[in-house]
Order: structure tokens, then C-alpha cells, then sequence
């Protein structure tokens, strides 16, 4: 293999907490430990496909940024240059510009392509591995859906946030004796839900792993208030859904699905059918803002440095990922396409029932 010159890192999909950790070791170990240059990709792939989005990344430029949420480079997740939209005559076309974004790379005289990205811009990496692209992938997602690794960095900020907003909500909902339903994230997904439900006392949990029932959900209101606790917190995962019914959606039809909606539907439905009060509250991008944890810089700065590593072994198709204590690295055409979900019958869930709270599915 040639000698590694120089690199470029992107962002891909959804910010989260922990992304600007991950370029600032990148950098701090091409840069200063190997004594290549980094180029910074602005907006993911679109970087790759527009001009002057670009830029060199010192040491220098990434001081400071440890403890800042969001990713100084920028993302997007619509910029799938194998399936581009772009606009002609006022019409929506569907174009694959991939072919511009390996020319790119050849022209920059990138050795390598850092992507750090959740499941959809890794899956993209793997695509542009097999045009023979030297790609090197690094996980991220508030959601912690990706199989591959035991957990993603941004996750335990999210749980952090949703815990505090649970905690905040009790004060409330126990001085109006009301019921509060907090919508989290997660896609489809219920790790958000569950640990920052429990990390939170939370009274019912709802996953979309477990279907529920709304009489469900009455039921474990009414034992509350028959032991004299006049409120109760319900954490719904925004991809949760009644038993033979499908997970809510926002917005525009024909975009790709924005999970929403299920905790305004669900205090309606509460509201008509227990003695209490509801009111409902979508915690949303709040989740994925502010400064990362501790636990998230580390881990994002270990993948930084392993990424950069696995780049200087030659590792290419292949994606960091924590093992036990370990950061390892796996193929990206194994780590894409397969979710990490809850498992129904896990020790997550079963602590979770032993506490005695709710999960929406006692369908007596
Ligand atoms: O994957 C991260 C995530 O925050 C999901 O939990 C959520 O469903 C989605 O992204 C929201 O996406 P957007 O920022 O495009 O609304």
C-alpha cells in the first residue's frame, strides 16, 4: 500500500453530540501523531459533489471544539449522491452522481475518506468501497440502533437530556396530579425510551418493540391511583404503536418517513378514558443538541484515533466499533442495514417489570 498523505473526514445524517470529539482526534492523530493532512468535507457528501466545501483541518482549527455539540463540517441527510435530488424545470429529478464524487476524491488526492455517519451514510460508504473508494467508517446515532457496536456515541447524551426533561416533568405532574406523556426519539428503537424511562422513574414505558394497548396504559394510571399516587409519567418512543397498528408520521408524504405524533395521540386517548388531566410534550431536537457527556467524547475520541489507525493499516469497507471495553473494527458490509433493537425478553425489559412499570402490554 502507498504511503497515507492525506485524508478527508465528512458528517453524514443527523447531527449528534460527540461528532466534533470524533473530527478533533481524527485530526489530532493524522495530523500531529502521523503527520498527514486532513481535509475537512463540509455537508456530507455534498461536499463531495459541490464546489469549494472543502477545507484544510490543523490542529489548530479543531482546539477548542471537544466539548461542542453539533459538527463543525455541517450535515445533511439528503445528500445521497447515488440518489441526488435535484431540481429541473421546477421538477424534482433523481440523479446518481456517484461517479462525481470519485472523481473528487481522486482530484483532492484523498488516501483515505473518514465517514463518520449513522446507518443510511455508512450504508452509502459501503457503496462507494465497492466503486473502490478506500473508505473508513465511524458510527454515530443518538438512537444506539447500530448492530455492530455495543453503543454509539451521542446516545448517552440523548438519555441524559430525556432524564433530566422526565425529571423536571415530575415536579409538575405531581402538583396538578396530572399525567404526563413525554415523546422521545429513537426511531424504531425503544433504548432512548427505556433507559432514560427508568434512569427517570418513569411510571409506563412504551417501545416500539412491544405493541401496546391504551386500556393497558389506563390500567397501570388507575393502579397508581389506587395506592394513592395521583400522577403518572408515561415515556412514549416516537416509533411505538398500538397492538395491529403502525407507527405515526409528520410531514410531507412523499419525503422519506419522519417518526411523530404518537404522544399527542396517546393523551387524547388517556385524556377521555382517566380521571386526570394529560397533557403531552414532544422533547425532539433537544435530544440531539448540547454539549456531549464525558462518556460520549471519550468514546468518540476513541473512534477518532482507531479510524485513523485502522486508515494507516490499510483497513478499508471496514467501521470502528466498541466490543465489551474494546474499540474493534468490523466490515461495513456487515455492520449496515441490520437494527439493534430492544430485545422483549432482555434484562433491560425484565428490570423494568420487576419495578413495575408499565410497558403496555398486560393485554388482560
Ligand atoms: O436518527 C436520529 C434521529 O434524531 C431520530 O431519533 C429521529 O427520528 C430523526 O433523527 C429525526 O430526524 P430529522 O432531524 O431529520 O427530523
Amino acid at each position: 500500500m502507498a504511503p497515507v498523505r492525506r485524508i478527508g473526514v465528512l458528517t453524514g445524517g443527523g447531527d449528534c453530540p460527540g461528532l466534533n470529539a470524533v473530527i478533533r482526534a481524527v485530526v489530532k492523530t493524522a495530523v500531529g501523531h502521523y503527520g498527514w493532512e486532513v481535509l475537512g468535507i463540509e455537508d456530507g457528501f455534498e461536499g463531495l459533489i459541490k464546489e469549494d466545501r472543502v477545507r484544510p483541518l490543523s490542529t489548530e482549527s479543531v482546539r477548542g471544539i471537544l466539548p461542542l455539540g453539533g459538527t463543525i463540517l455541517g450535515t445533511t441527510n439528503r445528500g445521497n449522491p447515488f440518489a441526488y435530488r435535484v431540481r429541473k424545470d421546477g421538477e424534482v429529478a433523481v440523479v446518481d452522481l456517484s461517479g462525481r464524487v470519485v472523481e473528487r476524491v481522486r482530484e483532492l488526492g484523498l488516501d483515505a475518506l473518514v465517514v463518520i455517519g449513522g446507518d443510511g451514510s455508512l450504508s452509502i460508504a459501503n457503496d462507494f468501497w465497492k466503486l473502490g473508494l478506500p473508505v473508513v467508517g465511524i458510527p454515530k446515532t443518538i438512537d444506539n440502533d447500530l448492530s455492530a457496536t455495543d453503543v454509539t456515541f451521542g446516545y448517552d447524551t440523548a438519555v441524559t437530556t430525556a432524564t433530566e426533561a422526565i425529571d423536571k416533568l415530575h415536579t409538575t405532574a405531581e402538583s396538578h396530579h396530572r399525567v404526563m406523556v413525554i415523546e422521545v426519539m429513537g426511531r424504531q428503537a425503544g433504548w432512548i425510551a427505556l433507559e432514560a424511562g427508568m434512569a427517570g422513574g418513569a411510571d409506563i414505558i412504551l417501545i416500539p418493540e412491544l405493541p401496546f394497548r391504551v386500556e393497558s396504559v389506563v390500567r397501570s394510571i388507575q393502579r397508581r391511583d389506587a395506592i394513592g399516587r395521583r400522577f403518572s409519567i408515561v415515556v412514549v418512543a416516537e416509533g411505538a404503536a398500538p397492538a395491529g397498528g403502525q407507527p405515526l408520521t409528520l410531514g410531507d408524504p412523499n419525503a422519506p418517513a419522519r417518526l411523530g405524533g404518537i404522544g399527542t395521540w396517546l393523551a387524547n386517548e388517556l385524556s377521555r378514558r382517566v380521571e386526570h388531566e394529560v397533557r403531552s410534550l414532544v422533547l425532539g431536537h433537544l435530544q440531539r443538541g448540547g454539549s456531549p457527556t464525558p462518556q460520549d467524547r471519550n468514546l468518540g475520541t476513541r473512534f477518532g484515533v482507531e479510524a485513523v489507525r485502522l486508515v494507516e493499516r490499510g483497513g478499508f469497507g471496514r467501521m470502528v466499533a466498541l466490543h465489551g471495553t474494546e474499540i474493534v473494527d468490523v466490515s461495513l458490509d456487515e455492520a449496515v442495514g441490520v437494527l439493534k433493537r430492544v430485545p422483549p425478553d432482555g434484562s433491560l425489559v425484565r428490570t423494568a417489570r420487576c419495578l413495575g412499570i408499565g410497558l403496555g402490554d398486560d393485554f388482560e
